[in-house]
């Protein structure tokens, strides 16, 4: 059996590639290859590219294992654990060259559903910061090998939160009323644009909390078990574990304050029941 400290070495080797293979393309110029959930949801042709370099790195390596991308959808796992992959996160980001997007790979167990998962190792880098934040489950986090942990002791009124906005301009609009809501009891508030990257700063105590609404599974998957290993609880509605209705992250005392304001806004204001 493979232990956790390999499955996060084979995720941090193949995002290290992916990260480089991505920046050269930025390098050789972005192309727009199609629009997909809305106009301002778009994918490049490096989006496609990576996320097929890391397929077949990833099957070269676990062929027997189970893949979720953002880009080319699922192959279902003959061994119990499925690698779920962001090969750009932040795409919009890399598309106008602000050097705050990643490659995120997590590996997790069960079916690749982040309500009944077990991520056991994930790995996001950011080529351009030169950052690669890694976490195998019980192992705490890292950047770049050194160990990170979240901010404790810090209360809402001096928090820096992040969040971050789908791209359907009717759900954008509702969740900017919650920011409004929040932003008066806040230090202040942050869309960096990259939920993994969301994620990772919050381990690293860049930022206090996060949260955000309709984040799909390859966003979340790696920068949530770091953000745990590094001290963060993270969660979603009710107690669940985080889905598409809301992911809150924050050490725990910040959590406490943090996750009811937005889990009542939410409640109230969507009733998707997704
Ligand atoms: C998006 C980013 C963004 C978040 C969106 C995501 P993409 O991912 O993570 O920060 O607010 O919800 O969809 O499209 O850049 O891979
Ligand atoms: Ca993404």
């Amino acid at each position: 059996m493979t232990s956790h400290a390999e499955l996060l070495e084979i995720a941090t080797t193949v995002a290290r590639r992916a990260a480089a293979f991505a920046l050269q393309r930025r390098r050789d110029g972005v192309e727009i290859a199609a629009s997909k959930s809305s106009l301002s949801d778009i994918v490049t042709r490096a989006d496609r590219e990576t996320e097929q370099l890391i397929r077949d790195a990833l099957a070269a390596a676990r062929p027997r294992d189970g893949f979720l991308g953002e880009e080319s959808g699922g192959d279902t796992s003959q061994s119990g654990l499925t690698w779920v992959v962001d090969p750009i996160d932040g795409t919009v980001n890399y598309f106008y060259g602000i050097p705050a997007w990643a490659v995120s790979i997590a590996v997790v167990e069960g079916d690749p559903e982040p309500s009944t998962w077990r991520a056991l190792a994930g790995a996001v880098v950011n080529p351009v910061a030169r950052e690669a934040y890694t976490a195998y489950v019980g192992g705490g986090a890292h950047l770049n090998g050194a160990e990170i942990h979240v901010n404790e002791g810090v209360g809402l009124s001096l928090a820096l939160v992040g969040t971050g906005f789908g791209y359907d301009a009717e759900v954008r609009r509702r969740q900017a009323t919650f920011v409004q809501e929040l932003i008066g009891d806040v230090r202040d508030i942050r869309r960096i644009g990259a939920a993994s990257l969301d994620l990772c700063s919050v381990a690293a105590g860049r930022l206090d909390g996060y949260f955000e609404r309709g984040l799909n599974p390859w966003d979340h998957a790696a920068g949530a078990l770091i953000a745990q290993e590094a001290g963060a609880r993270v969660a979603g509605i009710e107690g669940c574990p985080a889905d598409r209705r809301l992911l809150v992250a924050a050490a725990p005392d910040l959590f406490e304050h943090l996750h009811p304001r937005a889990e009542r806004f939410y409640a109230e204001r969507f009733d998707d029941g997704q």
